[in-house]
């Protein structure tokens, strides 16, 4: 049977996504948190495609933060190795769709084997011309602000050169719009530390669906309060 997609009349270029309560989602099965980051990485690959489907032509995903690192050793091995995995099992099929797949943040500071699978899948993928999955990873958005001050100081730009589009190229955004809708799942209200220049203008929705438990209906839902939504930025 043939779905009927609701019509959206104005779509984002650029979503990026908070995908949070993948640990109570666990919690409320008894289940143990690892289990609630399994379930979370099951549905992207879907969500990613559909998003695609609907034309939208950057995501961004937040795999992890900067500040996950305070987080349980095992917790945080488990999630590198669940992430990897999940590379390696769908980067090809995200492949043969034309999806550009791209790194944000401090590859280096990855355990070796994450880093081989994140430059594996940004070498196969570099020629697609279709969507660009941005995933950060060790992202950090104030991090980001300063290793672009440092490259920039590096190069010794001279200060009058310095504009806000100078500086976007040497965020780790380069060459990606800015963020249209930023999606929070698991009923935090918050930006923690995510893509704070590229948002100066996004509109949000946050919701209460925990992550794992976030559908492609769920997405419709969001897409369809963007384009209810009037972008003045900052006019009348
Ligand atoms: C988000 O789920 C997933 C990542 C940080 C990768 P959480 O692990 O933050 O889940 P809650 O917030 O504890 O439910
Ligand atoms: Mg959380």
């Amino acid at each position: 049977m043939k779905s009927v997609k609701p019509q959206i009349k104005r779509l984002p270029v650029h979503v990026a996504i908070v995908p949070d309560g993948n640990g109570r989602w666990a919690e409320k099965r008894g289940l143990p948190r690892l289990a609630g980051h399994r379930a979370g990485v099951k549905q992207m690959r879907s969500l990613i495609e559909y998003l695609d489907k609907r034309q939208v032509k950057y995501v961004t995903l937040y795999g992890f933060s900067t500040e996950n690192w305070g987080r349980p050793k095992e917790e945080v091995e488990g999630l590198f190795r669940i992430l990897m995995e999940k590379i390696k099992q769908d980067v090809p099929k995200l492949h043969r769709k034309n999806i550009r797949v791209r790194h944000l943040g401090r590859i280096g500071e990855l355990p070796d084997w994450l880093q081989d699978s994140i430059r594996r899948a940004e070498e196969l993928t570099r020629g697609n011309t279709g969507l660009t999955l941005s995933l950060a990873f060790n992202y950090g958005g104030h991090i980001e602000i300063v290793d672009a001050v440092r490259r920039i100081i590096a190069e010794g730009i001279p200060p009058e050169k310095i504009d806000e589009k100078l500086f976007s190229k040497y965020l780790y955004t380069a060459g990606i719009p800015d963020v249209d809708l930023l999606i929070r799942t698991g009923d935090e209200w918050r930006l923690s530390n995510f893509l704070l220049w590229q948002t100066a203008y996004s509109e949000y929705y946050f919701t209460g669906v925990l992550w794992p438990d976030f559908t492609k209906e769920d997405i419709d839902k969001a897409l369809i309060a963007y384009s209810q939504r009037e972008r003045r930025f900052g006019a009348l």
